[in-house]
């Protein structure tokens, strides 16, 4: 079904350059005024590598923009964990991957990088956010962010009773160090267009084992490391159609689109070859900018918190100055 529609409040644009604001706020209160300024959310890397996205031969309806044929691509990706600030792994999270492929042609949608050469895709471990938009997204986010001693006070103050309910939510979300990135599941969690379709993605590992990642402050980046040496990681990347707005709905980012009403087919399949972590291609990834609106235009993000992130992604990359892309030849 391509009968999808955005519906933008007249205010957003403004909301959203404060709630980028408040964001970047937050990343300097981490940074202390020091020379190493993190990402403002998913500052924790467990690992950056190169991989390979095979697109598969797709059915007819499924060939749009990236996926529209049959093709290698060159990629980077980064594992991380959500919060701004480091902390060990053993504290509960929720997990990030992130993916840029490379070499990728057409016009992308960010005003002044039309001719860009690449196209991020972004997965945490939820098929839905915990909020319907990005106002109670940030604010939430605001709060936590500001020291567990207060926190519940202030998302009383914030939410009334409803704060139960979504921490509820989030806590179900959460993630601990025992789970290895090699055996889960990530989604994008919001809608992006699919050529005339809108979609959402998910990333499904396939054939790892499932043994639980070692325990410890950095067990994940351990358990990461540990499988690279010995063998590579291999992901299904899947789509899920938009049917309608009652059961697939656009604009509330709080609904995991049922699968029993549209399946997610598989379209790609990453490799992550085997290789040692923690040299040149990490320090590199780590620089790089993830971003949902690194975008073609075919699949431009959709709905109130993606147009929320294409102001809060920039914010935060340019806090750290994120730096110029290079192809996996050029670290070679
Ligand atoms: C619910 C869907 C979302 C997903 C799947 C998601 C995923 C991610 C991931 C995987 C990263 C790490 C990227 C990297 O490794 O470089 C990230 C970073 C970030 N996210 Fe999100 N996110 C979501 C929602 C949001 C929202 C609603 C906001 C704010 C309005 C936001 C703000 C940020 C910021 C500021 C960064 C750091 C960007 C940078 O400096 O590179 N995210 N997100």
């Amino acid at each position: 079904m391509t009968e999808w529609k955005e519906t933008i409040a007249p205010d957003e644009e403004a909301r959203f350059e404060k709630h980028a604001a408040l964001l970047a706020g937050l990343q300097k209160g981490v940074a202390k005024g020091g020379d190493v300024v993190l990402r403002a959310l998913h500052a924790k890397s467990h690992a950056g590598v190169t991989a390979r996205l095979e697109v598969l031969d797709a059915p007819a309806e499924l060939k749009h923009g990236l996926f529209a044929a049959p093709a290698t691509y060159a990629a980077y990706v980064r594992f991380s964990s959500g919060t701004g600030f480091l902390q060990p792994d053993t504290a509960p999270d929720i997990r990030g991957v992130a993916i840029k492929v490379l070499g990728v042609a057409g016009a992308k949608v960010i005003p002044g990088l039309e001719k860009a050469s690449t196209q991020d895709f972004l997965f945490i471990q939820t098929p839905a956010n915990a909020f319907v938009g990005p106002d109670d997204f940030v604010r939430f986010v605001h709060i936590v962010s500001r020291g567990k001693a207060l926190a519940l006070p202030r998302l009383i103050g914030a939410f009334g009773w409803k704060a139960f309910g979504h921490l509820r939510k989030l806590m179900k979300t959460l993630s601990t160090s025992r789970h290895s990135f090699a055996h889960q599941r990530f989604y994008t969690a919001l809608p992006l267009r699919y050529g005339p379709h809108a979609c959402k993605l998910d990333l499904r590992s396939v054939g790892a084992n499932g043994e639980a990642a070692t325990k410890g402050p950095h067990g994940l980046a351990e358990d990461l490391a540990a499988r690279l040496a010995r063998e590579p990681l291999t992901y299904e990347l899947g789509v899920q159609l938009f049917v309608d707005e009652a059961r697939t709905p656009i604009e509330d980012a709080s609904v995991a689109w049922d699968e029993a009403v549209s399946p997610f087919r598989a379209v790609a399949r990453l490799t992550i070859p085997t290789q040692q972590l923690n040299g040149k291609v990490h320090d590199y990834v780590e620089k790089l900018a993830f971003d949902p609106w690194h975008a073609l235009v075919e699949h431009r993000p959709l709905g109130a918190m993606m147009r929320a992130r294409n102001h809060a992604y920039r914010a935060s990359t340019m806090a750290r100055r994120a730096t110029d892309e290079l192809t996996v030849e050029d670290l070679a």
